[in-house]
């Protein structure tokens, strides 16, 4: 196959970071508004939302194009965890996926690599699709180390993960410095970045993961720049932070 068709063998998709935003009822309205701006065949759609809100948006997006996801999940089972949610939840609430390793995770709640690799392992295990997120601080690039850094991300996170569950999964770069800021990576950049990641997963698994996992680029993606930036050879679509909350949103699912 040539190197065009692989790419488009894989389906874009489409994610939604709603973050702590939305209550339930302002979840299903957001639903509601959304629906005939988010109908597409050709791309996934996923709303990716707060834990209470899953349940009313599962049953306000059911016969619809759109998936949903969690926010975050706990590596164990059950148990006494106050606070926290666990993959069977998720499951079976009827979510599909859960963004994993977020940098707001990794930042404000401490998150390591090694607990990331954790829940990723925990997450595939149940069968939820995990969302793993990786991406540079604004220090690390003009360092120079992001790929390095990345790297070491992915290849923490990815330990003892079998190449046919990396072909389930969605990786998602998100330097941090584009997150909210209203800062985009410029095209060359995000494409450098998610090409090194599959690179990387070539490396680790073999050719074939590689073509078949899904990388994503976020980091203030909008109706504008959503095009230009999933028309490069290694981005498959777009994690999306504000942009989400949106009519936008339709624009980007259908850029
Ligand atoms: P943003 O957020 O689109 O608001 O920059 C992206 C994200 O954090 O996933």
């Amino acid at each position: 196959m040539e190197m065009e068709d692989k790419h488009m063998a894989r389906r874009k998709v489409a994610a939604g970071n709603w973050k702590m935003n939305k209550t339930p009822s302002e979840a299903v309205k957001l639903c509601e508004e959304m629906k005939p701006l988010v109908e597409s065949d050709s791309v996934d759609v996923i709303y990716c939302v707060p834990a209470i809100d899953i349940v009313p948006v599962v049953q306000a997006v059911k016969g619809t194009n759109v998936k949903v996801g969690a926010e975050n999940m706990y590596i164990e089972d059950n148990g006494a965890f106050t606070g926290e949610i666990s993959a069977d939840m998720i499951l079976d609430a009827g979510a599909e996926y859960v963004i994993i390793g977020h940098s707001e995770r990794r930042e404000y709640f401490s998150e390591d690599d090694d607990f990331l690799n954790k829940k990723v392992k925990k997450a595939l295990e149940k069968g939820l699709k995990p969302i793993l997120c990786c991406g540079e601080s604004l220090e690390q690039r003009e360092m120079g180390v992001t790929m390095d850094w990345i790297r070491f991300q992915i290849k923490s996170d990815l330990t003892g993960v079998t190449a046919d569950q990396v072909k389930s999964m969605v990786i998602a770069y998100e330097p941090i410095w584009a997150i909210g800021t209203g800062k985009t990576a410029t095209t060359e950049q995000a494409e450098e970045v998610c090409k090194g990641i599959r690179d990387c997963i070539c490396e680790i698994y073999d050719q074939a993961t590689a073509e078949a996992v899904r990388i994503q680029y976020g980091g203030s993606v909008n109706a504008g720049n959503a095009a230009e930036l999933f028309a490069q050879g290694d981005i498959d679509g777009g994690l999306v932070g504000g942009a989400s909350l949106k009519a936008d949103f339709g624009k980007i699912v259908n850029y």
